[in-house]
């Protein structure tokens, strides 16, 4: 803008400077008529008075100068200090106008001829001269009005650009809250509130999401498969073992295979598990509105001779209010059993266990609170990371339960979080969105179908 300003204001000079010289020479060369015009007056008799001399040669910007002469008798009245010049125009021509100079002074000047009205075979010349001092004054106005005209319209359109990037931005908004709200999700961005001029730009986002999605399924589906072709050796190991153990008779033999069949077991539900994590990654949720005061209680009643048998106080409390989610209910099912399943199993017996079903704003969470050792709290946000087990860790596992709840929960945009239980163990903490009721849901998957 600055450059443009700049580059306006010379060729506003230099165009202004042109137009004030135009009207400036006509008049120059009107004023050199008029002279010439009182001259051939007969009652001046070619005379000129005191207040028409000073009348010429005052000029408010500069000087003016005049000469007349004649050929024969040189300057007659005037500035002497004006140069003449050749030639002068024939007697009845329009003036000529041209550039001259007193000293270091430039001028600018209009000649003419006339025939003496006194002595018919006379010719005087007459020149009238100005300095340009009154053209760049015209032209220095001209161009600071200017100036001040953009530079106002300069300072408003700079506002009106500031506004417009400002508030225009501010159509991707809802996209940027949406993409930030995402954490694993990998699907197409829906174009429904993205500005056409950034559809080139979320439909190269969405290709890259779709090479990312080739390549973790690509990934999960070697997981899935490594966990799948352990199983069936697994299986044999285990049968051998056992046969083994009836034919041990050395002690120390039997010992040593009891020990290989627990680690078989281990690797046996390591593997187990990483199958259900990546099924819980890669399968995609068959969403249906899901009851929560429902499934709750079912989960909760298969556990219950497991609670009995470490003599733990399993307790369940539910709302009065409808709970219905959006959800996988064999996916969340395998969360809320992999949640009970740890609480019950870091419980030392006599211990408690309670299940709570509570209605949030626009949520319905599930609470899982147990009075076991817990986990310290640096420990905490690592839940739910693959493979982690809290360091002290007496019973066995795998590390991975947490992290396919994790899985589970983000798939239905939900949270899981963990703290300190008022139990004094561990407080696991699920919330999923929740829906008003089966026939809402309905109405809602029917919403998003005619959107999309
Ligand atoms: N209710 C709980 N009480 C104490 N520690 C727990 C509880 N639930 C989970 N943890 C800790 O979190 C770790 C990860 O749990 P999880 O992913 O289910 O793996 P696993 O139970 O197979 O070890 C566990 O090893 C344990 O240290
Ligand atoms: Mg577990």
């Amino acid at each position: 803008m600055l450059i443009i300003l700049t580059a306006d204001a010379v060729i506003t000079y230099f165009v202004a400077l042109s137009y004030a010289n135009r009207v400036h020479d006509e008049s120059l060369a009107d004023d050199a008529q008029i002279l010439a015009t009182m001259l051939q007056t007969r009652s001046l008799n070619g005379q000129i008075s005191p207040q028409a001399r000073f009348l010429l040669q005052f000029d408010p910007d500069g000087h003016n100068y005049f000469a007349i002469r004649s050929p024969q008798q040189g300057l007659i009245a005037g500035s002497r200090i004006l140069p003449p010049v050749a030639p002068v125009p024939e007697p009845g021509q329009p003036p000529r106008l041209y550039d001259t100079h007193i000293k270091h002074t430039a001028l600018r000047a209009a000649t003419l001829a006339i025939v003496d009205p006194g002595h018919k075979n006379r010719v005087l010349d007459i020149t009238l001269a100005q300095t340009f001092r009154g053209r760049r004054q015209v032209a220095r106005q001209i161009l600071l009005l200017n100036i001040s005209l953009q530079v106002a319209l300069i300072s408003a359109l700079l506002l009106l650009v500031w506004l417009g990037v400002r508030f225009g931005l501010r159509v991707i908004d809802p996209l940027t809250r949406r993409l930030s709200r995402r954490e694993h999700d990998l699907s197409p961005i829906e174009d429904d509130d993205v500005p056409v001029e950034l559809l080139p730009l979320t439909h190269t986002i969405d290709a890259l999401f779709a090479r990312l999605r080739d390549i973790m399924a690509l990934h999960e589906r070697f997981i899935a498969d490594a966990a799948h072709q352990l199983r069936t050796p697994l299986a044999g190991l285990r049968l051998q073992v056992e046969r083994a153990m009836r034919y041990a008779d050395d002690p120390r033999a039997l010992k040593a295979l009891e020990h290989i069949q627990q680690l078989t077991g281990r690797t046996a539900r390591t593997s187990g598990q990483l199958l259900a994590l990546t099924r819980a990654e890669a399968r995609p949720m068959q969403m249906a509105p899901v009851d929560l005061r429902k499934l709750l209680p079912e989960l909760a009643g298969q556990r219950v001779p497991e609670a009995i048998e470490s003599q733990i106080d399993f307790g369940f409390e539910t709302t009065d209010k409808a709970a219905w989610v959006n959800g996988d209910a064999v996916a969340l099912q395998e969360a809320l059993d992999n949640l009970i399943d740890n609480a019950l199993r870091y419980t030392p017996p006599q211990g408690t266990v309670t299940l709570t079903l509570t209605p949030d704003v626009d949520a319905l969470c599930v609470q899982i609170d147990d009075s076991g050792p817990g986990v310290d709290a640096e420990v905490l946000p690592r839940l739910g990371e693959r493979f982690f087990r809290a360091p002290n860790n007496q019973r066995s596992g795998t590390g991975l339960g947490l992290a396919i709840v994790r899985h589970i929960v983000m798939k239905h945009r939900g949270t899981v979080r963990f703290e300190r239980s008022s139990l004094g163990g561990l407080s696991v903490r699920l919330c999923l969105p929740r829906l008003a009721s089966a026939g809402a849901s309905a109405a809602t998957n029917e919403r998003h179908g005619r959107r999309s």
